[in-house]
């Protein structure tokens, strides 16, 4: 690699607890004296400057599709544990470049409607509303919010957008943790590909007999019109109807519980941003804006090179693995006034975290309304409500998403 224009002590690792708390200095220090750096420990280039984020990700000279080399370069114990989760992984939309996901995109987006995210608003309120409710009444006042509501209320609000029975929730949050452990790129797990592969089979087997199941019996519903979509006669196949599956749970519940324990957190540390919400509700969306941009669910996106080219004078080649810094960018002084500061009146807030260009996120809406119902609810439920004084959070060990495995609060209650 250019390591004359590698600047010697400046050193990313992710895997390191001080940064998985608080990945902000350095991504500070990488934008200032290194933008495009080469990460040898990874592997891989870290962009982390906002303009650069976006340009890559509406550029051509990068692709989504990391899979096929990856896979072609495992040893064959490996590659034959993962053959079915890269075969489904293939077949996502987001694993796919045109005109593969053109086509894709163009069929789903006859079932991610508008009408089909609205028609969930009901539904969101009243899983909300169930959780806490089951906080309340559990009588504990020292509280795990991500077990006991931000994971549950994403995971609930999608499955029953795929018709998946409720009581099914501790199997399904079971299999995708497996599988989130190898596309997360989860960095300290011996075992990720075994979990992976194992997630991966129940997941399709549950999915594969749903599908079949609702293609004999027809039940209206967004999953009868994700096997009904039609674009010009073309329809999803068996397997890519299972595949979208998957990756519209994955994509829609983990993202989420981020969103909201996130957004908790970053309230809960700063009081007089919370102080403002509940003088002003209205401020909520701004509040979920805000916190989209200051520490959100989305820390980086992977890409690989396609075509090689230059950029501040590196020189990037087929094949190389990119880290495309989304949380770094949404922190650039560059583009952002004070960047550095929770502000939830900010107006001008174009942050990156639904991605952008062609693979920007079909469930935005959806996420956003969650996020919405989810903080206001909370904090209207519980007026003093608290961090625990005694147990700080405990940030995930990943380098793509970001959020808390654990956030220990107190209810007030
Ligand atoms: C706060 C929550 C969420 C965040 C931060 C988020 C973020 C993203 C990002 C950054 C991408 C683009 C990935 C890339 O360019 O490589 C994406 C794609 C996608 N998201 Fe989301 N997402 C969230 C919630 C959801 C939900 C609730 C759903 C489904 C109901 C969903 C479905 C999808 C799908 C299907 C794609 C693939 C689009 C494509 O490749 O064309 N997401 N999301």
């Amino acid at each position: 690699m250019t390591s004359a224009l590698t600047v010697p002590d400046l050193i990313y690792d992710p895997s390191d607890p001080g940064v998985m708390a608080n990945p902000f200095p350095v991504y500070a220090r990488l934008r200032d004296e290194d933008p495009v750096h080469w990460s040898p420990s990874l592997k891989s280039w870290i962009i982390t400057r906002y303009h650069d984020v976006r340009d890559m990700l509406l550029s051509d000279h990068l692709s989504v599709n990391r899979l096929v080399q990856f896979y072609s370069a495992l040893p064959p114990k490996e590659a034959a544990l993962l053959k079915d989760i890269i075969h489904y992984l293939n077949l996502w939309l987001a694993f796919r470049d045109p005109p593969d996901h053109t086509r894709l995109r163009r069929i789903m987006r006859h079932a991610f409607t508008a009408k089909a995210i609205e028609d969930m608003r009901p539904n969101i309120e009243d899983i909300t509303e169930m959780l806490l409710d089951r906080m309340e009444a559990n009588g504990s006042d020292q509280v795990d919010l991500i077990r006991e509501f931000a994971l549950q209320l994403p995971a609930f609000v999608i499955m029953d957008l795929l018709d998946v029975p409720r009581d099914m929730l501790d199997a399904f949050k079971e299999w995708s943790d497996d599988m989130a452990v190898f596309i997360g790129g989860a960095r300290n797990s011996g075992d990720k590909y075994e979990r992976a592969a194992r997630g991966c089979q129940k997941m399709s087997s549950y999915f594969r007999e749903l599908i079949a199941e609702r293609t004999k019996t027809p039940k209206p519903g967004f999953l009868m019109d994700l096997i009904n979509a039609r674009d010009d006669g073309d329809k999803l196949t068996d397997d890519e109807l299972v595949a979208t599956c998957i990756l519209i749970l994955f994509a829609g519940h983990e993202t989420t519980t981020n969103l909201i324990g996130n957004a908790t957190l970053l309230l809960l540390r700063h009081p007089d941003q919370l102080a403002r919400l509940r003088a002003d509700a209205a401020l909520i969306d701004r509040v979920i804006e805000e916190v989209l941009r200051f520490d959100g669910p989305t820390n980086a996106l992977v890409r690989a090179v396609a075509q090689d080219h230059q950029l501040h004078g590196k020189h990037l080649r087929e094949g190389e693995r990119v880290f495309v810094m989304v949380n770094s960018a949404n922190r650039d002084p560059r583009m952002f006034d004070q960047a550095d500061t929770f502000d939830i009146t900010r107006r001008q807030n174009r942050h990156l975290t639904f991605g952008q260009g062609i693979h920007l996120c079909l469930g935005a809406k959806l996420a956003r309304e969650e996020g919405r119902v989810a903080v206001q609810a909370l904090i209207t439920r519980f007026p003093d409500l608290a961090l625990d004084p005694d147990e700080g959070p405990e940030w995930l060990d990943a380098m793509v998403p970001r959020g808390t495995r654990r956030l220990p609060v107190r209810l007030g209650s």
